[in-house]
C-alpha cells in the first residue's frame, strides 16, 4: 500500500522562524512542496555516502528547477563522522562554489547529517537558511524537528552546536523503505519516548501497534511520524532553547550519551542508546516514586519488542557517573536526569549517586 502523495503539515510555531513538517509518502519529487524554501541562485545538498546514490538525483533534479546551480556534498557516514573535521568538508564545499549567503543547505540524511548541515548553515557566513530532508525513522520523529545542530567531541556528545531552525522539514515516508531493519528500531526509540513523558495514549497506541511500525506498515508509520512531529512541535514551540520544558525530550539520553561516548561513537547506535538509557531512566524514576514496577517492566517490554537492546553495557558505575557529569543539563557537576514524576509526564531532577549506582548494578550486563 502507498500513501496518497499529499503531505500532512504540522507547523512549529516560533514567531518569525515558524515552520512547516510536510509528511507523505514520495514528498521528493515535487517541487511544490519546496514553496515554503527562499529564492536563490544556489543550493547545497548535504548527504552522505550511503544516502546520496538513493535519494541525492531526485532531489537534485526536483530543485533544478528553482535554483540555477544545485551542487551535492558527499560526507563519510556515520556518528563517528560528527566532528570538526567532516563540518569543515561543508565550508570547504561553500566556500570553493562561490556560495553567497543566500545559498540554502539542504540535508538530506539522518540526524548526523542533520545535526551538521544545520550548524554549518548556522554558522556559514553567520547564518544562511537550511532544509531538513531526513531520511531516517529518528530524524523525521526527532532530530530534523525543533532547531539543534551539533557536532560531537571526544569528551561529550553534541558539545559543540547552536540552535538554529530550518525554513522547512519534509518527511518523504518512501525513504524509510531502505533503511536497514536496525536503524529503524533506533528510530523507534525515540517515537516510544514521547508516550511515557507526555501522551500515555501515544504509549497505548505505540504498543498496540509496535508489529505494524516494526514490519513498517505505511500507515503505522504515518501516524508514528505525525504524532512524533506534533509533541515536539508542541514542547519545542513552548520552550525552544530549552530552558525548562524542552528538556523532557532527552528522557533516556543522560544514560544514552554515556553509553555512546563510553563505548566510542558508533559502537551502539544513537536510538539504542537512547531506548537502553529509557529502560535505566524508568528505573530511576521508580526508584524517585514516579511510577511502579508495572510501568517499568511495561516500558521496558514495548522498547525489547521495538528490537532495542535492553541490557546497558558494564562500562562500570564509576566511568557512567564521570561520563553522565560531562552531559549538558549537569550544573555544577551535579547530574540532573529526566524523569517521570507521573505516567504522561517528566521533569528533570538530580539523584543520589548511591541510587544511581544501585540502577546501573540492576541494569548493567554482568
Ligand atoms: P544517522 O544519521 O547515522 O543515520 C543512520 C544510518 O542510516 C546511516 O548509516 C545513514 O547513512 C543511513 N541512512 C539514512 N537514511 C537512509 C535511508 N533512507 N536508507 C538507507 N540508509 C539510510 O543516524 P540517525 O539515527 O538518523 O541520527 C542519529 C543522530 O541524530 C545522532 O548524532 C544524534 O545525536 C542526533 N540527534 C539529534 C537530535 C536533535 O534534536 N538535533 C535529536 C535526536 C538525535
Ligand atoms: N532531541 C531533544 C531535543 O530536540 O530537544
Amino acid at each position: 500500500m502507498r500513501l496518497s502523495a499529499s503531505p500532512e503539515c504540522v507547523e512549529i510555531q516560533l514567531g518569525d522562524r515558524s515552520y512547516p513538517i510536510l509528511i507523505g509518502s514520495d514528498l521528493l519529487g515535487e517541487p511544490n512542496n519546496f514553496a515554503a524554501v527562499t529564492a536563490a541562485a544556489t543550493a547545497l545538498i548535504v548527504t552522505n555516502t550511503t544516502v546520496a546514490p538513493l535519494y541525492a538525483a531526485a532531489l537534485r533534479r526536483t530543485l533544478a528547477g528553482r535554483f540555477s546551480a544545485v551542487h551535492v556534498l558527499e560526507l563519510p557516514d556515520g556518528e563517528a563522522h560528527k566532528d570538526w573535521q567532516t563540518l569543515n568538508l561543508i565550508f570547504d564545499a561553500l566556500l570553493g562554489h562561490g556560495c553567497d549567503r543566500k545559498t540554502v543547505l539542504f540535508a538530506l540524511g539522518g540526524g548526523v547529517v542533520g545535526d551538521m548541515t544545520g550548524f554549518a548553515a548556522a554558522s556559514y557566513m553567520r547564518g544562511v537558511p537550511f532544509v531538513q530532508v531526513p531520511t531516517t525513522l529518528l530524524a523525521q520523529v526527532d532530530s530534523s524537528v525543533g532547531g539543534k545542530t551539533a557536532i560531537n567531541h571526544p569528551l561529550g556528545k553534541n558539545m559543540i552546536g547552536a540552535f538554529y531552525q530550518p525554513q522547512l522539514v519534509l518527511c518523504d515516508l518512501a525513504t524509510l523503505a531502505t533503511l536497514p531493519p536496525r536503524e529503524l528500531s533506533a528510530g523507534l526509540a525515540e517515537v516510544i519516548k514521547y508516550g511515557p513523558i507526555y501522551d500515555m495514549r501515544f504509549l497505548d497506541w505505540i504498543e498496540s501497534n509496535i508489529d505494524a511500525l516494526v514490519a513498517r506498515e505505511p500507515a503505522a508509520l504515518a501516524y508514528a511520524v505525525k504524532r512524533s512531529c506534533e509533541i515536539k512541535a508542541e514542547v519545542v514551540g513552548q520552550d525552544e532553547r530549552e530552558i525548562g520544558l524542552r528538556a523532557i525530550l532527552n528522557f533516556g539520553h543522560t544514560f544514552g550519551h554515556a553509553i555512546e561516548s563510553g563505548l566510542g561513537y558508533g559502537q551502539w547506535l544513537h536510538g539504542e542508546a537512547v531506548g537502553c538509557g529509557m529502560v535505566l531512566a524508568a528505573h530511576l524514576s521508580q526508584r524517585l516514586g514516579g511510577v511502579d514496577k508495572a510501568f517499568v517492566q511495561r516500558l521496558t517490554a514495548l522498547i525489547e519488542r521495538a528490537g532495542l537492546p535492553v541490557v546497558a553495557p558494564a562500562l562500570g558505575a564509576e566511568r557512567y557517573l564521570e561520563l553522565m557529569r560531562i552531559d549538558k543539563k549537569s550544573e555544577a557537576g551535579e547530574i540532573r536526569f529526566v524523569v517521570i514524576d507521573k505516567p504522561g509526564s517528566a521533569v528533570m531532577r538530580s539523584a543520589p549517586d548511591a541510587m544511581v549506582r544501585e540502577v546501573l548494578a540492576q541494569c548493567c550486563a554482568a
